[in-house]
Order: structure tokens, then C-alpha cells, then sequence
């Protein structure tokens, strides 16, 4: 089979994500241990745990960031373990950053055209060629799925706290994303700013699944269908929203330690 071929049938894998016993170590630090998860495509699931549970860490993984030390990764079948994280984004894997990965001094459809230039097969440009630009056109469409079309040309700068979490979640629908991994972004987010980010998040394509990191259940268990717990780089427990909400083991590690 050609590796288009391949790439296509490997499209229709019913599964985004396969963790099978994946495991990081940081010396002698165990910062993931033994994780294994299964995610369907179109999937969304939240990740919750206490600060330090590993959760990051899990991500890392998964982009290939931090690739594990033990353990194998399948996205849509096939099995990434081993590939830079460069060659994970091209096969569609997109993430957010837990601190903003901004550049400050550019204005907001600049950044989204440069996140679209840089999944696209074009030459590397900083000159926008003009409307016609497929990188351009595709810019436009994620500024307006994040609710930024009234700040096209504002600086990043001067953003709001919450506005520039927007504009990162708009930054990893560029190209064809099949699956995202979003964390924290709702970190230090007003109510209103949760609400709108509630709003972008369930409007987004029903095939792009994604794993969120949150620890407000409020903002979490309204945009996601499936909940993993982690404890001390372990998973803890699965479930619906509602079992982890009404889940004593879950609540007692929720309400005993910190979060962060
Ligand atoms: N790059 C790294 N080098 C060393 N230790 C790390 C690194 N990344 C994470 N850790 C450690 O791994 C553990 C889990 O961290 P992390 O995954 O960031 O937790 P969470 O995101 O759940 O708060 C912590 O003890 C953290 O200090
Ligand atoms: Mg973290």
C-alpha cells in the first residue's frame, strides 16, 4: 500500500488515541507511569488532577514533546511513538500550551495566518500575498471560529487575559486538525471568558476530537462526553461527567489536595 494509501485507510481508525502502558520518567522522577487510555475519534474528554498529577506530562507524551520512555502511542492506527512531534502535527495532532506560546508585538490575524502558513506546504512568507491566499482565507475562517473578527489587527499585546486564549485555541485549528489537546485553557479565565470559551469549543467540528485539561467541572463537564482522573502520574479513574462528579474516591482527592 502507497503511504497515501495508507494515510487514507488509516483515516477511518475508529480510535484518535491509544495509550497502551505509557510511562515518563525525569530521571528518577516517575512523572507518568503505566498509562493507558483510549480515545475515538471525535471523542472529547476531559483530563483532571491535582497539580503535579502528571497531566502535562501526559500531553507531552502524546505530541511527542517528551516522548515516553516505555509504553506505545497509536494515533488513527498508526503507531507514533517513535516520531518527532513535527511529523505527530502533520498527521493532524494539534495542542495548546498550559503558558501562552504568543508572540506579543503581532497582531491577531497575523498570528493566525503564520499558524496557518506553517501547517501549509507553501514556502515560508511573512508577506501576505493577497486575499486570495489559501493561508489567508483559512486565517480569517479561524478568527472568526474563536469570536476575534472584531480584533483582526489588534496587537496580541493588547489582548485580554481570555481573548488570547481564544486566539490560541483559533492558532490549533490550523491546517486539518483530527485531534487537539487544549491545556488549561481556561486557567485564570473571568466567568464571562469561561462562558465564551464554553460557546467556541462546543461549536467546533464534530470530527475534531480533543482532550481538555480543566480543573473547573463547571467549564469541563460541559464540553466534554468522558472524564479521566490522574493521580500521581497514574490514571486514576474513567468515567461520564456524571459518575466523576458523584465519585467519592474522586472527591476526596479533589477536595483533600490543592489544585493548580
Ligand atoms: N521537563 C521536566 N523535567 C523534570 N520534571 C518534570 C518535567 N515536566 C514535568 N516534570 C515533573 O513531572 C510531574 C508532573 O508534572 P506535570 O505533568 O506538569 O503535572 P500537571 O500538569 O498535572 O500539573 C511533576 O512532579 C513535575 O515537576
Ligand atoms: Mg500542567
Amino acid at each position: 500500500m502507497s503511504e497515501t494509501a495508507l494515510r487514507i485507510a488509516q483515516a477511518g481508525a475508529a480510535n484518535a488515541l491509544e495509550l497502551r502502558g505509557v510511562s515518563r520518567h525525569f530521571g528518577a522522577l516517575v512523572a507518568l507511569s503505566n498509562v493507558s487510555i483510549t480515545v475515538r475519534a471525535g471523542e472529547r474528554r476531559a483530563v483532571l488532577g491535582a497539580n503535579g498529577a502528571g497531566k502535562t506530562t501526559l500531553f507531552n507524551a502524546i505530541t511527542g514533546d517528551f516522548p515516553p520512555t516505555a509504553g506505545r502511542i497509536r494515533f488513527f492506527g498508526e503507531d507514533v511513538t517513535q516520531l518527532p512531534a513535527h511529523e505527530r502535527i502533520r498527521r493532524g495532532l494539534r495542542r495548546t500550551y498550559q503558558t501562552s506560546m504568543l508572540f506579543k508585538g503581532l497582531s491577531v490575524l497575523d498570528s493566525l495566518y503564520l499558524a496557518a502558513r506553517g501547517v501549509s506546504r507553501g514556502r515560508f512568507s511573512f508577506v501576505r500575498q493577497n486575499e486570495r491566499d489559501p493561508s489567508l482565507q483559512a486565517a480569517r475562517e479561524m478568527l472568526h471560529a474563536v469570536h476575534l473578527d472584531h480584533l483582526a489587527d489588534t496587537p496580541v499585546a493588547d489582548l485580554a487575559h481570555g481573548q488570547q486564549r481564544q486566539l490560541e485555541v483559533g492558532m490549533a485549528l490550523a491546517g486539518a486538525p483530527r485531534f487537539i489537546l487544549f491545556d488549561e485553557p481556561a486557567a485564570g479565565l473571568s466567568p464571562v471568558e469561561r462562558r465564551e470559551l464554553v460557546q467556541i469549543l462546543r461549536a467546533l467540528p464534530a470530527h475534531i476530537g480533543y482532550i481538555i485539561i480543566e480543573h473547573d467541572l463547571d467549564v469541563a463537564l460541559r464540553v466534554v462526553e468522558s472524564v479521566s482522573v490522574m493521580h500521581n502520574g497514574a490514571l486514576f479513574k474513567e468515567g461520564t461527567p456524571d459518575e466523576i462528579q458523584n465519585d467519592a474516591d474522586v472527591q476526596r482527592i479533589y477536595l483533600g489536595g490543592a489544585h493548580g
